[in-house]
């Protein structure tokens, strides 16, 4: 009997040795996969949500919300879903080339970084971070004039890629002296945002009395004004097309203009000596009731009929919505907030894992779509299915969707 007993508790136990055995190997084996397969988080939804948790409520809210009821900024995301791909197959594509031009200026891919202010509260240093990620991975970047950081000290971490000096047009002409620093540092183009005058009403700013932080916030190019100091003193309430003719004659640089979201304005930046327009709705923060920047694209596109480049940024959240823009006429496109996510998620790691997503993503959509180059992206690769209604922005979009 004892015998029986024994040799059945030895089973057993030899059993559930075996059992944690198998079970601690298959860990170890998804851990293992789970690490070769990806490095960080699998989307950019799930970088927000890393943010979401991390950040103090106050600071992600800043960077998230948009203006209004935020209709604007969820109508940048939703119109990259109305918008289905063409499946090409056998098309004896290795490794799509995703390299492009801006303004004359080589770049590894047709995304860059946007400008966007605070960068320190994900991440310290946070503009230092960017800048060398956006080195690393060959891509521009607009680097706003409120930076935390100077122009120079963030030009000295990035000699690798192009870098745009985004401005806003100022009282006595503070941006003059900027637009000289920009050149000196080697930036290859200013960009004149044209949609931050306003202002804007965020409700969670108010909740959140986001302007005490401001005030601890300083900037780099204004010898450490805090923000709501340099802002009020730098930045006109008015401004006109005259103003954008005349930074064209302060600079050889070439002139981008950010918050075109109308065929008559991108005729008018052309007419001003724009070289360049960035489609934007500035993420939705500025002003609710705007369509979404991807609905504008074409109309834009059409009106400018290829005399300047045309770029846009508002809702990129997949390398997909990269393709899809660039299939309906933009150039490049540009990152926001998803920025934002990867540097409160691991700083310069973070925004190099971002980018790192997208680009894998990009490559997937251009081998789905039979794309060996940039310059093969063009209309062809969108299905008619969903086109009737993607222009459209009537309450019952959803039910032609479902074609
Ligand atoms: C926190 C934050 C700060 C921003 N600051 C600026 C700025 O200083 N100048 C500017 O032209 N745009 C600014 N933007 C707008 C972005 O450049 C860009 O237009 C927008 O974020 C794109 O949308 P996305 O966030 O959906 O990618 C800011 C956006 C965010 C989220």
């Amino acid at each position: 009997m004892d015998i029986v007993l024994g040799i059945a508790v030895t089973l057993v136990v030899a059993i559930a040795v075996q059992l944690i055995l198998v079970w601690r190997k298959k860990r170890m084996f998804a851990k293992m996969m789970h690490r070769h397969l990806k490095k960080g988080l699998f989307s950019i939804e799930e970088y927000q949500e890393y943010a979401r948790k991390r950040l103090p409520r106050s600071t992600f809210d800043y960077f998230t919300d948009g203006a209004g009821n935020q209709s604007t900024q969820q109508d940048n995301e939703t119109a990259f879903k109305r918008y289905r791909l063409r499946q090409r197959v056998l098309k004896n594509i290795a490794a799509p080339d995703m390299s492009t031009t801006l303004l004359d200026s080589h770049v590894t891919l047709p995304i860059g970084l946007g400008p966007v202010l605070r960068k320190s509260w994900a991440w310290p240093k946070g503009d230092l971070c960017s800048a060398r990620a956006a080195g690393e991975y060959g891509i521009c970047e607009i680097v706003p004039c409120y930076s935390e950081q100077s122009l120079e000290e963030i030009a000295r971490v990035n000699t690798e890629s192009i870098k745009w000096l985004q401005i806003y047009l100022s009282k006595q002409a503070y941006h003059k002296e900027l637009i000289r620093r920009a050149e000196a540092a080697g930036y290859k183009a200013i960009v004149v945002t044209v949609d931050g005058h306003w202002k804007r009403i965020v409700y969670s700013d108010w909740r959140n009395m986001i302007f005490k932080h401001m005030l601890k916030t300083t900037h780099g190019n204004f010898n450490g004004d805090n923000f709501i100091k340099a802002y009020s003193q730098h930045v006109v309430e008015h401004a006109s097309w005259d103003d954008i003719q005349e930074v064209t004659k302060i600079t050889n640089l070439p002139i981008i203009l950010k918050g075109i979201m109308e065929p008559e304005d991108a005729l008018l930046a052309i007419k001003y000596g724009a070289k360049a327009i960035i489609v934007s709705n500035h993420g939705g923060r500025m002003m609710d009731s705007l369509p979404g920047a991807l609905d504008v694209l074409p109309n834009i596109v059409k009106a400018v009929n290829g005399e300047i480049e045309v770029y846009l940024d508002g809702g990129v959240r997949y390398g997909g919505d990269i393709l899809k823009a660039l299939a309906l006429g933009a150039k490049a496109c540009f990152i926001g907030r998803p920025l934002l996510y990867g540097l409160s998620y691991q700083g310069e790691e973070g925004v190099k894992q971002v980018l790192n997503l997208l680009k894998e993503d990009l490559e997937r959509a251009m081998l789905c779509t039979g794309c060996k180059s940039i310059s093969q992206i063009g209309p062809s690769v969108i299905s008619e299915y969903q086109l009737a209604c993607c222009h459209s922005n009537s309450a019952d979009r959803k039910t032609h969707c479902r074609k």
